[in-house]
C-alpha cells in the first residue's frame, strides 16, 4: 500500500481476515541496538495509543495483533475514503465532516491524547463516520501548548493540501472542536502560534520530520 519514511504499510490476510501490517522498518543511520529499541518503543506506543483514543470515543481501526518483536501492528482494515479524497471530491458532506473532525479533535485532547500528525491522509472516511489511523506521533498530554500545536498542524495542513476550501473547513473543524467550551483557549492559543509566523515554528509536514 505504502512505503513511508518509517514503515511500510501493506494489505495482508490475518487470521483469514483481510487486514493491514504496518511494519516499522529499520533506518540504516541509527546503530542497530538504538534502531531497535526506537522501533519498538514507537510500535508499542501507538498501539496503546490507539486504543486509548477508542477508549476515548474515537473512531479508530481495531488492533488484530501487535507483534513488538519483530515491529509490527495488524490493523482492522478501513474499506473507506482518505479524508484529503473526500475534500477534493464533490462530496456534499465535505462541511459537516469536517466539524466531526473538530468534534473528534476535541475528544482525543480531552483524553489527554495529542494525534501529532493530524492531517487528511491520517483520515479515513467509511460509512459516514470519520477513523482516524496513523497515532506512529501520537503522545500523552493535556498542555494547551501542545493541544494548539495539534490543531495549528491541521490548519497548515488542510490549508497547504485544499487552499480552496481550507477556510470554510476549519471554520467548521473549529466548530466541532469548540463544542468542548474549555477549548476556546486553546483556539486562541493556535491563533497566537499562526500569528507568529505561520511557518516558523514547524515547517509543514511534520511527518516528513522524523524523529532521530
Ligand atoms: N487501517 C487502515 N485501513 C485502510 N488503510 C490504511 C489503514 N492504515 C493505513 N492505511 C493507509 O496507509 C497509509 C499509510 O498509513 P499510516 O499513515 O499509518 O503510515 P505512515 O504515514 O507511513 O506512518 P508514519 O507516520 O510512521 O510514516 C494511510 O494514509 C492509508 O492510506
Ligand atoms: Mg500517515
Amino acid at each position: 500500500m505504502k512505503r513511508g519514511a518509517e514503515a511500510i504499510v501493506s494489505s495482508v490476510f490475518f487470521d483469514g481476515i483481510d487486514s493491514v501490517l504496518k511494519e516499522r522498518v529499520r533506518k540504516n543511520y541509527r546503530v542497530e541496538e538504538l534502531d531497535k529499541k526506537l522501533r519498538s518503543q514507537r510500535t508499542r506506543s501507538e498501539a496503546r495509543i490507539t486504543g486509548e483514543a477508542r477508549r476515548a470515543g474515537v473512531k479508530t481501526a481495531a488492533i488484530y495483533s501487535t507483534d513488538e518483536k519483530n515491529f509490527r501492528i495488524y490493523f482492522e482494515l478501513l474499506d473507506g475514503v482518505l479524508l484529503k479524497n473526500v475534500f477534493n471530491s464533490s462530496d456534499e458532506r465535505k462541511m459537516e465532516i469536517a466539524k466531526k473532525w473538530g468534534l473528534s479533535v476535541a475528544k482525543l485532547h480531552a483524553a489527554g491524547i495529542i494525534h501529532g500528525d493530524l492531517t487528511t491522509s491520517n483520515m479515513i472516511v467509511m460509512n459516514d463516520e470519520l477513523y482516524f489511523i496513523d497515532f506512529g506521533l501520537a503522545f500523552f498530554s493535556k498542555r494547551e501548548e501542545d493541544k494548539a500545536e495539534d490543531i495549528n498542524l491541521l490548519r497548515q495542513s488542510i490549508e497547504a493540501t485544499h487552499s480552496e476550501f481550507a477556510e470554510l473547513i476549519w471554520k467548521h473543524f473549529l466548530a466541532g472542536y469548540s463544542t468542548y467550551s474549555n477549548n476556546t483557549n486553546t483556539v486562541k492559543r493556535a491563533a497566537e502560534i499562526g500569528s507568529r509566523g505561520r511557518y516558523s515554528k514547524r515547517t509543514f509536514p511534520k511527518s516528513s520530520i522524523k524523529r532521530e
